[in-house]
């Protein structure tokens, strides 16, 4: 197997894909969203894990849309949680209609991800729908938190670890752990292949809140400075609280507790707070030891070598990831 023959499977499937007509101001933002693309890598992982059970793994194609559904519907909903005006290099969907829309059509692409999540052959659906519907309910869990902890002023990065779990990695976890129950892996297997997609979680998350600080703009494809701006308790953030002191304490203080400020500046300021104290590079290492993780743990599942070379080899291109 090549991951190409993943890429061009869904690609076909999403292409394919019909989301409703009528209203046309419910369905086309989600068309629109969808139409963006993005990496796709949810549903990629889905197709990865069966194909690690089975030569089988096409059944998995549809319910892995499913994945990448909910997953678009959290970002369009996130998107007005967090003001973002840019999404894939676009105009967010509340940018571009209003939020109204953005809230209802996001809703109907949830119910879709149930729709698309009900070709999970009938001896695996209920093992399929229970899991998934924890973890929906986790991601919402770690966006409220991700919410709190803008207007707290104290994460700790425990706090933080559990809130990107929740928000993040779950969902990956969930996308490995649904192509294990797809292609028949074992119990232990599923759990494994969960944990994995934890831990590449992780280290996904923390590169996001990097990329939000040194992104370049033309390939994020998201506004670069979000996180600073709105005062996000990133692992960049948290980091640096804990080791700015003297001016730079202050100054990193100030700017957290200014109510009106030019954003442009605000950004500036604090990502040459961070440069000082070297957040980047403490960032980096983190971002490795959680991906070294996945791997470990990728190492010690029983399947045949060869079956892991796609993941693995995927997973490296996230650590190096601009996009
Ligand atoms: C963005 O997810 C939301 C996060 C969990 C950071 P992706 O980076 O996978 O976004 P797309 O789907 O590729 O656009
Ligand atoms: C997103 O976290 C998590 C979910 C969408 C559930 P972010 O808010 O950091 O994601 P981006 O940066 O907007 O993609
Ligand atoms: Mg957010
Ligand atoms: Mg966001
Ligand atoms: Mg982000």
């Amino acid at each position: 197997m090549k991951l190409t023959q993943f890429v061009q499977a869904l690609n076909e499937e999403f292409s394919q894909q019909t989301y409703g007509e009528h209203p046309e101001e419910l369905y086309e933002p989600i068309r629109y969203l969808m139409s963006l693309g993005g990496k796709r890598m949810r549903p990629l992982m889905t197709l990865m894990a069966t194909a690690l059970f089975t030569d089988d793994w096409q059944k998995a194609i549809k319910p892995a849309t499913a994945v990448e559904v909910f997953h678009n519907f959290t970002l369009m909903h996130d998107d007005i949680m967090d003001k973002a005006p840019l999404r894939r290099g676009k105009p967010t969907v509340h940018a571009k209609w209003n939020d109204n829309t953005a809230i209802l059509s996001g809703d109907v692409m949830l119910v879709q991800a149930y729709e698309l999540l009900m070709f999970v052959e009938d001896s695996k659906f209920k093992k399929a729908l229970k899991r998934f519907n924890r973890t929906a309910a986790e991601v919402c869990e770690g966006q409220q938190l991700d919410m709190n902890f803008e207007n707290r002023e104290n994460v700790s990065e425990e706090e933080y670890l559990e809130m990107i779990k929740l928000k993040t990695s779950v969902l990956l976890g969930y996308a490995l752990e649904l192509g294990g129950i797809i292609g028949g892996g074992s119990e232990k297997s599923c759990d494994l292949l969960y944990n994995i997609g934890l831990n590449i979680g992780l280290g996904f998350q923390l590169k996001d809140d990097l990329l939000d600080v040194y992104g370049d703009p033309e390939k994020f494809g998201k506004q670069v400075g979000g996180d600073i701006i709105s005062n996000k308790k990133t692992f960049m953030l948290i980091e640096a609280l804990e080791k700015a002191d003297g001016e730079t304490k202050v100054a990193l203080n100030k700017w957290l507790s200014l109510k009106e400020f030019d954003a442009t500046e605000k950004v500036k300021a604090v990502t040459a707070i961070y440069d000082t104290l070297g957040i980047r590079e403490v960032a980096t290492v983190k971002i490795n030891t959680y991906f070294d993780k996945a791997f470990e743990a990728l190492e010690s599942l029983k399947v045949d070598e060869d079956r892991k070379l796609i993941l693995r080899t995927f997973a490296e291109t996230l650590i190096d990831r601009e996009v």
